[in-house]
């Protein structure tokens, strides 16, 4: 009998918490919708669980910083300062999976116009964006909050998101772009797609394969866009702008703001990752950590709340591999070794999508992926 008014109460608050997240969802005006009604306790699917924010006392902060590289200098040829760039890579993708470019060839005005567009976009009238609003994973354009939490139990995030996938297409009409960010995002896109297999030459290299053998697998195809505004939180305290996880992308580049709030997990502590003016913050994903057979590794990241008087806005360009035609991914065959045997399965993205929208909280999906469990 006990066991079946435990399960009552839990059905119960599963209802509970169904309704909040539809309607939030009929709103159509995401997180920043309930900032601007002025609320000041946040909705229930938003606030962590005690057990989350113990974990957080217990893991306490650090005060390193994660490694800034400066591309200045660099031709594609081989050269020393070549040389001395993929050394630092090498090493900042072996202790942390993350790191800051400078001088990384993206103009700042294409940066600072890309912000202040989203900022544009989310901050114009319901009316004006709502028909974009869709939890349709499948549409092109699309802006949305929290849509993932039909799938998965956890807490909400205080945050809403313009989408923009090319992982069909590969690339975008102007006229398919919302009106207040069109011009800015094509410019961003063309300049983030450029330092994305820049990138994934350098980051061949320094693997120790030649230049071009990631360009050559399509790991800098498959683009997505997801363009965040994480207005001010009236507790924020209780609940994260993006909770702990980590990406489903070969690498992601990402824009920040000057707010600050995005964090690294390393050595099992948060590290702050500091807003730099003109810089672009890089970290790996789930399949880099696949495909160079646990060489680098996948990094967990978070972003937090704040109540500062001001939104956070941020872009992160994920590049996730060719989805159509299916392609297969796998540990790249120069890297398995006696020293270093097999450690993962073979891949599709989209196989890995689809265990990723079923995964349970806290799982991280990756491990569905290794070897011999
Ligand atoms: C993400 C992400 C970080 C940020 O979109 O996966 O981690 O700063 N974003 O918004
Ligand atoms: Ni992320």
């Amino acid at each position: 009998m006990l066991g079946s008014k435990v399960f009552d109460a839990e059905s119960a608050m599963e209802n509970e918490r169904e309704k909040e997240v539809i309607a939030l969802n009929e709103t159509k005006a995401g997180t920043k919708g309930l900032f601007d009604a002025g609320i000041q306790k946040i909705p229930n699917i938003f606030i962590r669980s005690p057990e989350d924010i113990a974990e957080d006392l217990k893991r306490g902060r650090s005060c390193l910083q994660v490694p800034v590289i400066d591309l200045s200098g660099l031709v594609d040829g081989v050269d020393q300062r070549r040389v001395e760039v993929v050394g630092q890579l090498r090493r900042a993708l072996e202790e942390w999976g993350i790191f800051q470019v400078v001088n990384h060839g993206v103009p700042p005005s294409v940066l600072d116009g890309m912000l202040a567009g989203i900022r544009q976009f989310h901050e114009q009238d319901v009316e004006m964006k709502k028909d974009l609003y869709s939890c349709d994973v499948k549409r092109k354009v699309r802006y949305s909050s929290n849509t993932e939490l039909y799938y998965k139990a956890g807490a909400a995030c205080w945050r809403d998101t313009l989408s923009i996938s090319l992982q069909l297409t590969e690339n975008v009409q102007p006229e398919e772009l919302p009106t207040a960010c069109r011009s800015t995002t094509v410019e961003f896109i063309k300049h983030a797609t450029k330092l994305g297999e820049d990138l994934f030459r350098l980051l061949a290299e320094a693997l120790g394969l030649e230049q071009d053998h990631l360009v050559g697998l399509d790991c800098a195809k498959g683009r997505q866009i997801l363009c965040h505004y994480y207005p001010p939180c009236p507790e924020p305290e209780l609940t994260l702008g993006a909770n702990k996880h980590t990406d489903t992308s070969f690498i992601s580049i990402v824009l920040q703001d000057q707010s600050g709030g995005l964090q690294a997990l390393h050595n099992n502590k948060w590290v702050d990752v500091h807003p730099i003016p003109g810089a672009l913050i890089v970290n790996l994903g789930d399949f880099f950590q696949i495909i160079s057979n646990g060489k680098f590794k996948t990094v967990e990241h978070r972003v937090l709340s704040s109540q500062a008087g001001r939104p956070r806005i941020s872009v992160a360009c994920f590049f996730m591999g060719r989805i159509e035609p299916p392609t297969i991914y796998s540990p790249i065959h120069e890297l398995i070794s006696e020293l270093n045997p097999l450690q993962y399965k073979e891949f599709t993205v989209e196989d890995y999508l689809v265990k990723f929208v079923a995964r349970k909280r806290g799982k991280p999906v990756i491990h569905q992926f290794e070897l011999n469990l």
